[in-house]
């Protein structure tokens, strides 16, 4: 008896996937597997890839078009969470995994599958994003994650492939490990192991060097409603149509490269060097569109759901209780979060140059030093006697003391 009889599994049309394949059936003694390629905007050429996975003996192999879903139901409610994993990491990969494993589940419900699998090794969060991910969309469903267990090295899971008539070509060898959608590139592995060692300009795609970028700098208007990124410089746009076009434009100018010693959920601190110029830049817009539009307090008290729900994400908790809650809380804020951000971009920063809403909390009367000021100074006065009565008391007791 095999651990399952008919299997999907996650497949990128790597050399790790690629090999689960034959792995599943002649070492576990699953029947058949069908492989899924999502789509997430990473601009691979998806026709070889499901190609592929036939040739390396799949059953069926599917492809699922998911940038849209991806952009608007996991990248766009992180942005109006202003998402930042230890407050710089954007989240673009940990926000594809929940999204995978909802893809993973459908075609299991769909091809009356009895588990799903996965290429994800012992030492990451992704493993823990599908696992947990699916055990909160399918509790019965058996997730099997043959690299966790199988030992080989690469050119050991090479050579198996080979074994059953598969060639993998690894190509020009590069010593980086890549993950890549819409929302950005993250890149580990190599020289970057060590964290001394100044990443080569060769691993960047999405984002220009500075010495490469333009001498004039650019403005761009992003306009949110509700929270929600909807234009680009006065154009409205589709979810995915802003968030490309955000990519060209911002890369263009040097912004959006991260390069961070970050804590693993399982223990391990690795470095990580990330381009997410899209996914930066309307953070950055929308958390200034909120300091225009929302209360004082709910500004700072959202500043720790923001830290706990960046964590939550990072974490693989996408489909929990506590999620679903500080969703609603998210939610709640953003009614008014709507109006205009201009973004200044020159060589390598990304700046606030202004920002205007219709729902401002702002008031010039109340702020301006000119003779319009109607902010009732001596009211100041009564204010500041009661705020800081504590401290008054506090500092004779103790000056008796
Ligand atoms: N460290 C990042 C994260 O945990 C990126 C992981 C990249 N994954 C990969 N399979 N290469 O979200």
């Amino acid at each position: 008896m095999g651990r399952a009889e008919r299997v999907v599994l996650a497949y990128s049309g790597g050399v790790d996937t690629t090999v689960c394949i034959p792995y599943l059936m002649n070492e576990w003694g699953v029947k058949e597997v069908i492989t899924l390629a999502a789509d997430l905007g990473q601009g691979d050429e998806l026709e070889p890839i499901r190609k592929k996975a036939l040739t390396a003996g799949a059953k069926e192999s599917l492809v699922s078009d998911a940038t849209e879903r991806f952009i608007e139901d996991y990248a766009f409610p992180s942005i109006q969470a202003n998402a930042l994993y230890e407050n710089r990491y954007p989240l673009s990969t940990a926000l594809a995994r929940p999204l995978i494993a909802q893809l993973l589940v459908e075609a299991a419900k769909e091809y009356g599958a009895d588990a799903v699998a996965h290429g994800c090794t012992g030492k990451g969060n992704d493993q823990v994003r599908f696992d947990v991910s699916i055990a909160a969309l399918a509790p019965d469903l058996k997730v099997l994650a043959p690299a966790r267990e199988w030992g080989m090295s690469r050119e050991e899971a090479i050579a198996y492939g080979e074994k059953f008539g598969l060639s993998l070509p690894v190509k020009k060898s590069s010593p980086y490990s890549i993950d890549r959608n819409l929302l950005g590139r993250s890149i580990e592995a190599g020289p970057l192991e060590n964290p001394w060692n100044e990443p080569l300009e060769e691993i960047y795609v999405m984002t220009k060097g500075i010495a490469e970028t333009p001498d004039e700098p650019a403005y761009i208007e992003i306009g949110f409603e509700q929270g929600l990124p909807v234009s680009l410089n006065g154009s409205v746009l589709a979810p995915v149509e802003l968030v490309s076009q955000l990519n060209t434009v911002v890369g263009e100018h040097g912004v959006g490269r991260i390069d961070m010693i970050e804590n693993r959920l399982v223990g391990i601190k690795s470095r990580e060097i990330y381009e997410t110029p899209a996914l930066l830049v309307l953070i950055l817009a929308h958390r200034d569109l909120e300091s225009l539009t929302l209360t004082a307090d709910v500004t700072h008290y959202k500043r720790g759901i923001e830290e706990s729900y960046s964590q939550l994400v990072y974490n693989g908790l996408w489909y929990s209780p506590l999620k679903a809650a500080l969703d609603a809380f998210v939610q709640q804020t953003q009614a008014r979060v709507s109006g205009t951000v201009r973004v200044k971009l020159f060589k390598g920063t990304a700046t606030i140059a202004g920002r205007q809403s219709d729902k401002a909390l702002y008031s010039d009367e109340l702020a301006t030093y000119s003779s319009d000021d109607r902010f009732n100074h001596q009211a100041a006065e009564g204010f500041i006697y009661v705020w800081g009565l504590p401290t008054r008391v506090w500092s004779e007791k103790n000056r008796q003391g």
